[in-house]
């Protein structure tokens, strides 16, 4: 039975019966901590029951909270506890990597999954890879975890998911391979080491792309994240073609992918652009 309707079936004598069907029909976890995204308003009363209920029947999930995202440079999330223990660190555990996290003050996207999945299938022996936008290693931890002959640079501005990034690299015991920067990756990008640059931000600036360009040794991929309205087309492509112009390197190809929904209207996208210089 799906979720919604073991809630429904939970709630028929409990609630409005108009509200059964504006009942939320999925949920994420990470770690033993279930979120839901924006439960409808009219069930502000009922929060707490409908979150209780999903311990009962999920046994992964001790604390339920609501998460609302935002999109400042730190997109520090906003958190409403609703049900179980009230905390918001977990340890969440996902291609044998260990992520520690406080929901409270970092985001970890649970519908990235596929994107580092498919980050650990396509890295070659002996790579090296910038994460210019790592967070607490996000994208970039599992390529490592998955690979021992993978060295990664991932630069974080954001103290408090540096300091978690250091915790989670000692946690997964690659300190000697993960090198951890705390800065802005517009002044703290290292140049001409790398064979890939992960660029996990959606609001990524020239001199960014500069630099994501100037960390690629002789050759290598840039995945570079942005969202885009459904249908449309990849509209970064010129500014892209324009600064590798005056940069002096050769675009060899630029392949786009859908990573995931992120709103009603946009979509989730990665353009990887390799590079040759
Ligand atoms: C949206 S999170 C994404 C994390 C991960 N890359 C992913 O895609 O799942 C972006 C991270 O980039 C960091 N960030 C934003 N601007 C930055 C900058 N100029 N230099 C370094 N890190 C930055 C933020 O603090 C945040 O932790």
């Amino acid at each position: 039975m799906k979720f919604k309707e073991k809630l429904q079936k939970s709630l028929k004598d409990k609630i409005n019966p108009q509200l059964l069907d504006k009942l939320p029909s999925s949920y994420a976890v990470i770690g033993d901590i279930a979120i839901f995204h924006r439960i409808d308003e009219q069930l502000l009363e009922h929060k707490r029951i409908i979150g209780e209920i999903l311990i009962e029947i999920d046994p992964r999930v001790k604390t339920v909270i609501e998460q609302i995202e935002t999109r400042t440079e730190f997109r520090r999330p906003q958190i409403r506890h609703i049900a179980g223990e009230k905390k918001t660190t977990t340890v969440h555990k996902e291609f044998n990597t260990m992520f520690k996290i406080d929901l409270d003050a970092i985001t970890f996207s649970p519908g990235n999954k596929g994107e580092r999945g498919h980050l650990i299938k396509i890295t070659e022996e002996n790579e090296i890879i910038c994460d210019m936008f790592t967070c607490v290693g996000n994208l970039s931890l599992p390529i490592i975890v998955n690979n021992p002959s993978v060295t990664i640079y991932g630069i974080e501005i954001n103290k408090e998911a540096y300091d978690f990034l250091t915790e989670n690299i000692a946690l997964n015991k690659v300190e000697k391979r993960y090198h951890s920067i705390l800065g802005d990756n517009r002044v703290v990008t290292p140049k001409n080491v790398a064979t890939r640059v992960i660029m996990g931000f959606f609001d990524i600036d020239k001199k960014q792309f500069e630099n994501a360009v100037e960390a690629i040794k002789q050759e290598g991929w840039i995945h570079y994240h942005y969202t885009a309205s459904r249908g449309s087309r990849f509209q970064i492509e010129e500014s892209v073609l324009e600064t590798s112009k005056l940069m002096n390197c050769k675009i060899e190809e630029i392949n786009t992918r859908r990573i995931k929904k992120f709103s009603p209207r946009l979509e989730h996208m990665c353009a990887d652009i390799k590079i040759r210089k």
